[in-house]
């Protein structure tokens, strides 16, 4: 078998996801647990992502397909940071895993009180490179994310068990109980070449 490093880090990640959907199906619990490996390896180096998904925008974070299956049951996008974004507060709907590729992030965890309105919950989390972070709708998976980084850009890889740029989701008001549709889409308009860091 090839690792990885020698199909081109990102081929190797898409090839090994595509496998793991069509072994475990939908079980969102065999998913998270055989895709979590699979993205701690994706981010354990620096050296793969094309240097067109990296690129910040001086407005609003960018979301960069990388990959999605055919058959939307998976998709990676990289996250791109500028210094000082940050997300509106968001639910996913699709179970998901975040793995820190460069820089730092924080994550901010939502719920609900008991008056029903949108209200923090635990404290900040902050991902460092190598780290992961499980979003999972069963056990609530309503968050805000920053760049915790002043001054630098900051990318996160994000795997989701599905199209993640067309899902109809939502966005949360913080102090009220009022929520938005939400359709996150994505940044860029071509998608990575995966055989471009594969060897012959
Ligand atoms: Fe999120």
């Amino acid at each position: 078998m090839t690792t990885m490093a020698e199909e081109g880090r990102l081929l190797g990640f898409v090839r090994a996801m595509t496998c793991l959907v069509q072994v475990v199906g939908a079980d969102e619990a065999q998913l998270l647990a055989g895709a979590a490996p699979l993205m701690r390896a994706l981010v354990a180096q620096d050296d793969w992502l094309p240097e067109a998904m990296a690129q910040p925008h001086p407005q609003h974070y960018q979301q960069h397909l990388l990959y999605g299956d055919p058959l939307d049951r998976f998709s990676l996008v990289s996250f791109v940071w500028g210094p000082g974004q940050q997300t509106p507060v968001h639910d996913h709907t699709v179970w998901g895993i975040v793995a820190m590729l460069r820089g730092r992030e924080c994550s901010q965890r939502f719920g609900r009180d008991a008056d029903g309105r949108i209200a923090a919950q635990g404290e900040e989390h902050a991902l460092a490179p190598g780290e992961l972070e499980i979003l999972s709708p069963a056990q609530g998976d309503v968050h805000q994310v920053r760049n915790a980084l002043p001054d630098r850009t900051s990318i996160s890889i994000h795997l989701y068990g599905g199209n993640i740029g067309r899902i109809a989701r939502h966005v949360f008001v913080p102090g009220t109980g009022e929520t938005k549709p939400f359709v996150s889409r994505y940044s860029n308009a071509l998608v990575p070449n995966l055989w471009a860091g594969a060897s012959a």
